[in-house]
């Protein structure tokens, strides 16, 4: 039996790194967004019991009405949010506590998201898989998915080109 539930990372980034420009912007990920492609997101959605999310990803995610954490158990990670949508719980303090209840609670495979979010996984040697979705753009400037931190190493299980230009890349954590 699994000690704790596995953490997936799913998310997409400029080659130079970013996740959104300095104001949060995510306008540049359209430049990939014409076709049906989905790069995988029902999949992941499919797979997934709980989520994790930061409250700066949370705040951009909560005003769009047909969200995708529908049926999920989802966290929101935040030491100033009072109250969030209906269907979400907010949590502040210890992530190693965090998972052992959502683990005792049965939840199996949790996705989180956010930068600073998965910055502190990755340092508590907790995230088992990552896909990074790399967007045809240099952005220069934004807010970084990797933060100083703990060396990582990486088993590449995959990468795929599509026709938009962006290169999607698995990799199961290693230790
Ligand atoms: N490219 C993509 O696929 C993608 C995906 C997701 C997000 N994004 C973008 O990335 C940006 C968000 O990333 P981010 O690095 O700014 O941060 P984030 O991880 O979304 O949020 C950080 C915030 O989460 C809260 N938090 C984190 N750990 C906590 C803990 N242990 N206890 C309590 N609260 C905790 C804090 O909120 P408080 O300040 O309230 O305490 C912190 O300021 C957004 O612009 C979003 O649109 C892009």
């Amino acid at each position: 039996m699994n000690k704790r539930p596995k953490i997936s990372v799913y998310i997409a980034t400029s080659i130079d790194g970013f996740i959104a420009r300095e104001d949060g912007g995510l306008d540049w990920l359209n430049c990939v967004g014409a076709s049906d492609e989905d790069y995988g997101f029902k999949d992941l959605v499919d797979s997934i019991d709980g989520v994790i999310l930061g409250r700066n990803t949370y705040e951009i995610a909560a005003p769009v009405e047909d969200w995708p954490y529908k049926g999920k158990r989802l966290i929101i990670l935040s030491n100033t949010l009072q109250t969030v949508r209906e269907g979400a719980e907010i949590y502040r303090g210890d992530l190693t506590q965090l998972i052992s209840q959502l683990h005792a609670e049965g939840i199996k495979h949790i996705w989180i998201d956010g930068g600073a979010t998965i910055a502190q996984f990755l340092d508590l040697q907790m995230v088992d898989a990552m896909t990074l979705s790399v967007i045809p753009m240099v952005l220069g400037s934004g807010i970084p998915l990797f933060r100083k931190g703990k060396e990582v190493s990486c088993k590449l299980l995959s990468s795929q080109g599509y026709p938009s230009g962006l290169v999607q890349l698995k990799y199961q954590i290693t230790k």
